[in-house]
């Protein structure tokens, strides 16, 4: 950590760790409630735990990648943070959403629309808390360095931040409705976010492989063009059934089949960077992290958003358990996986520390990937089995789910092994044992002369 202000991250990853916690504790039950459907029907019915499960992802990864550019921005710029103040305020107000927000639904108050259920002041809320943040880091980038990092991470914040206002235009038209909505939710995902990862997995690779920031540069490029490129227009793989045009069919299946471009050029990117990096860093679970959110991003969003983006697939499978199994393994491998490769990159320097709990946290990485892959094929089973069932065949709903039970018994399991793999990350970031014997100069892996 070369400045000061980088320690306002550590903030920001704390409050994200926490809320990650209770996300996965809150799929848990929702997982449980899909063996048991009864369990806490009157107090936390489904739909209210199904709120805090989402939203409290979406929030804590914001809160990520806040507490990132807050990390890498004065170090890319060469330069302290605008404003360390604004930053902790902007904390502040995001942390009082977010427990109103809990609050809210807890106790019946929403406003419907998946993903956006805040009440309008939580709205509110966060939009001053992401426009203290965009004129708190675009005035450190402006005033610094700027470098293709930099360029593409600001491009990313200021354009997802943008597609906020969205949230707040509901119109009566539920076609006009669900079309905005999607803007907030697909081009988040699909297209700035997209960026926030490029830049971050950019920035990993930079320090953790030491290959040159030329090389790493052109790579963001291609990846950048080919994500806006294919993910834009890709919106329309959520248009085939809401009643726009007929058009959109065409250009949906045509442009998201390009969306598995960017998301495969990242895997490479990760890889090809490792392959050439000279440097031996010590910190073998970033790199774990890292590599493994740009593979299982690959799979996730390339291969299972491709699964079913076709429209004459999609016919069949929308809103099927096979959009659950997608929607599970593209979050964690694109932007959980990533979050918690950021934090184990820099949590050690937050708190002046060479690289600890290490085989705590792979071991952390590979329950929670383990888990999420096994989840992953359970949901796709039941969904193609659902999809036959009820849309082939032409069975009842509930019919239907009453022949899926073992596939959600099983995805239940898989879920516990998530919660057993999140909690002991937390724990390998948090819990550091004292050290006995005082660490001397690393000579393993240096000055070993070959016989
Ligand atoms: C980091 C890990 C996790 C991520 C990124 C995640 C993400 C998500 C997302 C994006 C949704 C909405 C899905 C959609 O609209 O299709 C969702 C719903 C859900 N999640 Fe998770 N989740 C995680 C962990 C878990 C765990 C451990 C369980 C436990 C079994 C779980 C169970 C559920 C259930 C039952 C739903 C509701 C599905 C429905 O409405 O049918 N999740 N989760
Ligand atoms: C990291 C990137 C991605 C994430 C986090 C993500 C997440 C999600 C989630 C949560 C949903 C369910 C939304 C809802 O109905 O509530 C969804 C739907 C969908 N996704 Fe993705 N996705 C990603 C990338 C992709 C890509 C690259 C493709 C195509 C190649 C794709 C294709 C689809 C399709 C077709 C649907 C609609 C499913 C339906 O009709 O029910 N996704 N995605
Ligand atoms: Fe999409």
């Amino acid at each position: 950590m070369k400045y000061q202000s980088q320690k306002v991250a550590y903030a920001y990853f704390l409050a994200a760790m926490g809320l990650f916690g209770i996300q996965v504790l809150g799929g848990l039950l929702l997982g449980w409630i899909y063996v048991s459907p009864n369990t806490l029907s009157e107090v936390l019915p489904f739909n209210i735990v199904r709120m805090i499960h989402t939203n409290a992802l979406i929030v804590w990864l914001l809160l990520g990648f806040f507490g990132a550019a807050y990390y890498l921005v004065p170090e890319e710029s060469e330069r302290e943070i605008f404003s360390v103040k604004l930053a902790y305020i902007q904390l502040a107000i995001l942390v009082v959403g977010t427990l109103g927000a809990v609050g809210s639904y807890l106790v019946g108050i929403h406003g419907g629309r998946e993903f956006l259920e805040q009440p309008l002041w939580v709205k509110f809320g966060i939009l001053v808390a992401a426009v203290i943040f965009l004129f708190n880091v675009s005035l450190t980038f402006l005033a610094g360095r700027k470098t293709a990092i930099t360029n593409i991470l600001m491009t990313g914040l200021w354009l997802l931040c943008l597609l906020w206002v969205f949230a707040f235009i509901n119109p009566d038209n539920l076609s006009l409705d669900k079309m905005y909505w999607w803007f907030v939710v697909h081009l988040w995902v699909e297209a700035t976010w997209e960026l926030v990862m490029a830049a971050i997995l950019g920035f990993l690779m930079l320090k953790l492989t030491g290959v040159d920031r030329e090389v790493i540069e052109k790579w963001l490029y291609i990846i950048v063009a080919t994500a806006l490129f294919s993910g834009i227009l890709g919106t329309g793989h959520h248009f085939y059934w809401i009643g726009t045009p007929g058009y959109w069919q065409w250009i949906g299946s045509v442009f998201s089949t390009f969306e598995v471009v960017p998301f495969f050029a990242m895997m490479s990117f990760a890889f090809v960077m490792v392959w050439k990096g000279r440097k031996n860093h010590p910190n073998k679970a970033a790199l774990l992290w890292s590599l493994g959110s740009s593979t299982v991003a690959f799979f996730g969003a390339g291969v299972w958003g491709f699964l079913h983006t076709l429209h004459g697939v999609n016919f069949y499978t929308h809103g099927t358990q096979i959009t659950a199994a997608h929607g599970h393994l593209a979050f964690y491998g694109a932007y959980v996986a990533l979050n918690l490769a950021m934090f184990s990159y820099a949590m050690p320097l937050l708190r002046g520390r060479a690289p600890y709990n290490q085989v705590l946290n792979m071991a952390s990485f590979w329950l929670m990937t383990g888990g999420m892959a096994f989840m992953t094929f359970t949901l796709t089973f039941a969904g193609t089995i659902q999809t036959h069932m009820q849309r082939i065949v032409g069975d009842y709903y509930m019919d239907v789910q009453d022949q899926l039970g073992l596939f959600y018994l099983m995805r239940f399991g898989s879920g516990i092994a998530v919660v057993l793999g999140a909690l002991l990350f937390i724990y390998s970031m948090l819990v550091v044992r004292r050290e006995v014997v005082k660490p001397g100069p690393v000579v393993k892996d240096a000055a070993v002369p070959k016989e």
